[in-house]
């Protein structure tokens, strides 16, 4: 047996446990924001030999569809494909739930998440006209343009 195999599992994270906000402020710009979506979120967990380094959560949005509201990755473990094994795992925990389609937003300068969105096969579904500049007190600039629009992908199930 080779004992540096590191061991990576996704599982839930049990409502007791403290929230990694370290995690989720990775994905969202402040606490308050956060914590609009993440207490009626299901929230999965990647953990390598116990240590969680990235998480998902998701949000019912009616019968048939689920919107992902926070995903990330420890920057020190992106670019592993870590990310796009908690799409994976969201996408088919969802169509095994019967879930019609599956929801997820970001920004209008997000270009490597809506690579990775497409790649998983979300489509583009809606924009959400102003949404960072209306929902954030401050100015927030990425990939040296300033956040304005939500762009809200679906992928059907
Ligand atoms: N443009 C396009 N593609 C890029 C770029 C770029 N600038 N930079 C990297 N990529 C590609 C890589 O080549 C790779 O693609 P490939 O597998 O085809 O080669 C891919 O992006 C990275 O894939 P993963 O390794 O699976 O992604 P990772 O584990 O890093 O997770 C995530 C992605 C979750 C976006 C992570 O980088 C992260 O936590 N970022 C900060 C938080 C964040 O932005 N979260 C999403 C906000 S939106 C929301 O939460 C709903
Ligand atoms: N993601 C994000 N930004 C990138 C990427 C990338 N993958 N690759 C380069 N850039 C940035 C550069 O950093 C630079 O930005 P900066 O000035 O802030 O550093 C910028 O893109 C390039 O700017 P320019 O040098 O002014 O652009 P260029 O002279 O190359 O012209 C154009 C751009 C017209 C798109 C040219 O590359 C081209 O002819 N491409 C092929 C034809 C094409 O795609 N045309 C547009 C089709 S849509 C239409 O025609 C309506």
């Amino acid at each position: 047996m080779n004992l540096t195999q590191k061991k990576d599992r996704i599982k839930l994270f049990k409502a007791d446990q403290e929230l990694p906000y370290h995690l989720l402020l990775l994905a969202d710009e402040t606490i308050e924001a956060i914590d609009k979506y993440i207490h009626d979120s299901e929230i999965y967990i990647y953990e390598r030999d116990q240590k969680t380094i990235g998480i998902y959560a998701c949000q019912l949005l009616d019968g048939e569809s689920l919107e992902i509201k926070n995903i990330a990755v420890s920057e020190e473990y992106q670019g592993e494909g870590i990310g796009q094994k908690l799409l994976s795992h969201a996408i088919s925990n969802a169509t095994k739930r019967g879930f019609k389609n599956l929801m997820i937003g970001t920004s209008n300068a997000a270009f490597q998440q809506l690579y990775i969105y497409q790649k998983m096969g979300f489509r583009f579904h809606k924009v959400l006209k102003n949404f960072f500049t209306d929902n954030y007190k401050k100015e927030i600039v990425e990939n040296g343009l300033v956040l304005n629009d939500m762009l809200l992908l679906k992928k059907d199930l």
